[in-house]
């Protein structure tokens, strides 16, 4: 456990620990507020967010940008997005267990600092890890689940979104409930 936030970000952004390292642009530390109460949980870096070390910067991430404004939510002010491994696997194939064991300590070690109120896991590959192995998005999604004083919930995941349009309603109606539950918080 690294106490400083920056530190941490400096640590993992010359970090290789697993074989990603040798394939990346840039790592993917993260973006937001340090403060922010609710965090946002994605897969892993793509194309884009490699070559700008930003999470969610492409297509899905413009998506993720719309539906956060939606609720009044903004990377700039009031939440914070990090991903399950900070290098983005080649050919974006579904990071490797040994590349999510060794990166899941800087996602802990982000929690533990940024202590959210709400973690919201975009997709099933968050989802899985951090609420539920069997989370079904398709059943689960907007579902809140306690535990150890956070609430956590499972959302489509934005490049899903731009895959299947039918389910941005849904998935819209999670971020509204979202909304409703910082408002208790
Ligand atoms: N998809 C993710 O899961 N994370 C990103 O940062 C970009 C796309
Ligand atoms: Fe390190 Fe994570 Fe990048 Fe692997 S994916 S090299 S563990 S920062």
């Amino acid at each position: 456990m690294i106490e400083n936030f920056d530190l941490l970000r400096e640590t993992c952004l010359s970090c290789k620990n697993c074989k990603l390292w040798e394939t990346r642009t840039n790592v993917v530390f993260g973006v937001g507020n340090p403060k922010a109460k609710v965090m946002f949980i994605g897969e892993g870096p793509g194309a884009n967010e490699d070559l700008q070390g930003e999470p969610f910067v492409g297509r899905a991430g413009q998506l993720l940008d719309k539906m956060l404004m939606a609720v009044d939510l903004s990377r700039e002010e009031n939440v914070y997005i990090a991903n399950m491994v900070k290098c983005r696997p080649p050919q974006n194939r579904d990071p490797e267990k040994e590349e999510v064991e060794a990166c899941i300590g800087y996602l802990r070690n982000q929690v533990r600092l940024i202590q959210p109120k709400i973690i919201v896991c975009l997709g099933r590959i968050a989802a899985c890890a951090v609420i539920d192995p069997n989370f079904k998005v398709t059943k689960q999604h907007g579902e809140f689940f306690e535990r150890n004083g956070v609430t956590l919930m499972g959302t489509f995941h934005p490049a899903a979104l731009l895959r299947y349009p039918s389910n941005k309603a849904a998935a819209m109606e999670d971020f509204f409930a979202l909304r409703e539950k910082l408002k208790t918080i």
